[in-house]
C-alpha cells in the first residue's frame, strides 16, 4: 500500500476514533490486559485508576501512527517516550502486543467502516511508528549494554545509606552489587526502581531523578512521600521506600535515561526553578557544575511549603560559600507574608528571601540584568511549572526546559 492510501485512510477514519477517546482508552486498555496480564507488572495501574496516563499514551498512538508520515515534527516527544519506555524495559516484542490490542480496539470501533484496507492501513501506520520507537530504545538499551559496568533490564543495589533530607524527603544511596563500576548519567536524567510490594499483586515501577552529580561511586534517588489525602489513598512506592526501606536493603534499579538534562555545551547564565522535590534533578546539574568547577553564573530558586518542608538546605549552604557565582533563594509558600521580611532573615539567615507564592515581582529581583540567553531549567507540580513557563514566556526568555514528574502533560 502506498504512503498516499495509507495517510488517506487513516485521516479518514481518525475522527471517529478520537470523537470518543475515553471510551477508546478503557476498551484499548481492557483487550490489552485481558490478553496480556503480565503487563499490568510495567504499567503503572495506580495511573490506570486517575486517567491522565493512560489517556496519553492512546493518544499519543493516535496522534503519532496519524502523523507517521511527519516524524522529524515529532522527534522531540519520539525521544521523550522513549526514555519512558526505556526506564520501563519495554522490548521490541511489546510492540506487537500493543498492537493486537490497538487494532482490535479500532477495528470494533469503526465497525462497518473497518474495512480491509482501512485496517491494513492503521497496521502499517502503526508498525512504522512501532519500528522509530523501538529503534531509538535499542540504541538507548545498546548504550547501556555496552558501557563499563552497563547493564540492561534491573539489576539488584543495595541501599547503602538512607538520608533524611527534609520532613517527608529521603535520598537513598545505591550502590550496585555486583561491584561493577557505575555508568555515567547527563545531570538531569532519571532512574528507576522496581518494587514488589509485600501485599501487591503487581511489581511496581517508578522514575526518580539522580539527584548527585554523575561520577561518584553511587546514584542517589531523592524521594517524597506521597501522605494519604481525603481523597487519595498514599503512594503506594514513595510510602513504601520511606516506611520499609533501610541500609541494607536490595532495591532492584534501572541504568539511567531521560531528556531534560544540563546542555553541557554553553556557559550562558543558568537558572534552576524548583517546586518543592522537582529540586532533585537540578541538585544533580548543580553539584554536577560545583564538581567540575563550572564559572557558570547560576541562580538557584526552591519554592517549598515551609523551611520543614526545604530540601538540602545545608547542602545549599556550603555550595553557595564555595561558588560564588552560585545564588540560591527559598520561597516558603505556606509561610504567610510577612512571616519574615522581604529578605527572609527571620526565616532563615543564609538562604530565606521570601513568602508567598511566586509572583512576576520576585522574577523581577531575581532576574534583574539576566542575559535573554539564559537557559532555565524547571521542575516541580504541574501548576507550578505552567505558572512558570507563563512569566518566563512574557520576559522572552526562549531557552526553557521542564521536567514533569508523572505522566507527561503539556506546560503550556
Ligand atoms: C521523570 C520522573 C522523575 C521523577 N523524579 C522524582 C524524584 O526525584 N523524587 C520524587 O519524589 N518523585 C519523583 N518522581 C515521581 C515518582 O516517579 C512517583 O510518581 C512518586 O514517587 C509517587 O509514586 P507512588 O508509588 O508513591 O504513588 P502512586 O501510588 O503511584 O500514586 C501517585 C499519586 O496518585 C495518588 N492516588 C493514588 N490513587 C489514587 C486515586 N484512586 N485517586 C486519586 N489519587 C490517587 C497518590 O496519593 C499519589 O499522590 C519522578 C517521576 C518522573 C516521571
Ligand atoms: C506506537 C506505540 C507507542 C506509543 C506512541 C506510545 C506512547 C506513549 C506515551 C506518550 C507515553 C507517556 C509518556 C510519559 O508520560 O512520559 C507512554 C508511556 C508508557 N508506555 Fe508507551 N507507547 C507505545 C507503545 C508502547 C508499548 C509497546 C508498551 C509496552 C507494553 C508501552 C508501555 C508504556 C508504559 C508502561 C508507559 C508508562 C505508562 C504507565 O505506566 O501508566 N508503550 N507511551
Amino acid at each position: 500500500m502506498e504512503q498516499a492510501e495509507i495517510i488517506a485512510l487513516t485521516h479518514q477514519t481518525a475522527p471517529a476514533l478520537v470523537s470518543d477517546g475515553s471510551q477508546l482508552t478503557q476498551d484499548f486498555y481492557q483487550h490489552l490486559f485481558t490478553h496480556n496480564p503480565a503487563l499490568k507488572h510495567t504499567f503503572n495501574m495506580v495511573n490506570q485508576v486517575n486517567g491522565v496516563q493512560a489517556g496519553a499514551l492512546l493518544d499519543a498512538i493516535l496522534l503519532f501512527v496519524t502523523k507517521f508520515d511527519q516524524l522529524d515534527t515529532l522527534g522531540p516527544q519520539a525521544r521523550m517516550i522513549s526514555a519512558k519506555h526505556v526506564s520501563l524495559d519495554i522490548q521490541p516484542g511489546d510492540y506487537a502486543l500493543v498492537g493486537a490490542s490497538l487494532l482490535a480496539t479500532i477495528q470494533a470501533k469503526l465497525g462497518d467502516a473497518a474495512t480491509p484496507a482501512v485496517m491494513k492501513a492503521w497496521e502499517l501506520a502503526y508498525t512504522r511508528i512501532a519500528q522509530v520507537l523501538s529503534g531509538l530504545e535499542e540504541i538507548a538499551y545498546q548504550g547501556h549494554r555496552t558501557q563499563p559496568g552497563g547493564w540492561n533490564a534491573f539489576k539488584p543495589f543495595t541501599v547503602t545509606r538512607v538520608v533524611a533530607e527534609a520532613h517527608n524527603i529521603n535520598s537513598y544511596i545505591l550502590t550496585p552489587q555486583d561491584g561493577q563500576p557505575l555508568p555515567t548519567y547527563l545531570p538531569g536524567q532519571f532512574t528507576s526502581v522496581a518494587v514488589q510490594i509485600p501485599g501487591q499483586v503487581y511489581r511496581q515501577i517508578r522514575q526518580y531523578s539522580l539527584s548527585d552529580a554523575p561520577g561518584r561511586a553511587y546514584y542517589r534517588i531523592t524521594v517524597k512521600r506521597h501522605e494519604a489525602l481525603a481523597d487519595a489513598p498514599a503512594g503506594l512506592v514513595s510510602t513504601y521506600l520511606h516506611e520499609h526501606v533501610q541500609a541494607g536493603d536490595t532495591l532492584l534499579v534501572h541504568a539511567p535515561s531521560g531528556e531534560f538534562y544540563l546542555d553541557a555545551h554553553t556557559d550562558a547564565p543558568l537558572v534552576l526553578l524548583a517546586g518543592g522535590v522537582g529540586i532533585t534533578p537540578l541538585m544533580a546539574m548543580l553539584e554536577h557544575l560545583a564538581a567540575v568547577g563550572s564559572n557558570r553564573e547560576i541562580i538557584l530558586l526552591q519554592a517549598t511549603h515551609n523551611p520543614e518542608s526545604h530540601a538540602f538546605r545545608q547542602r545549599l549552604r556550603i555550595l553557595a560559600k564555595r561558588y560564588p557565582r552560585l545564588r540560591t533563594f527559598a520561597l516558603y509558600q505556606n509561610v504567610p507574608v510577612g512571616a519574615g521580611d522581604s529578605d527572609g532573615d527571620d526565616l532563615d539567615s543564609d538562604m530565606g528571601w521570601g513568602t508567598g507564592q511566586l509572583t512576576d515581582d520576585h522574577l523581577t529581583d531575581l532576574l534583574a540584568d539576566l542575559s535573554p540567553a539564559a537557559d532555565f531549567y524547571c521542575c516541580g507540580p504541574l501548576g507550578f511549572m505552567r505558572h512558570v513557563n507563563g512569566l518566563l514566556k512574557a520576559r522572552g526568555f526562549e531557552n526553557r526546559n521542564f521536567e514533569v514528574f508523572g505522566p507527561s502533560q503539556s506546560i503550556d
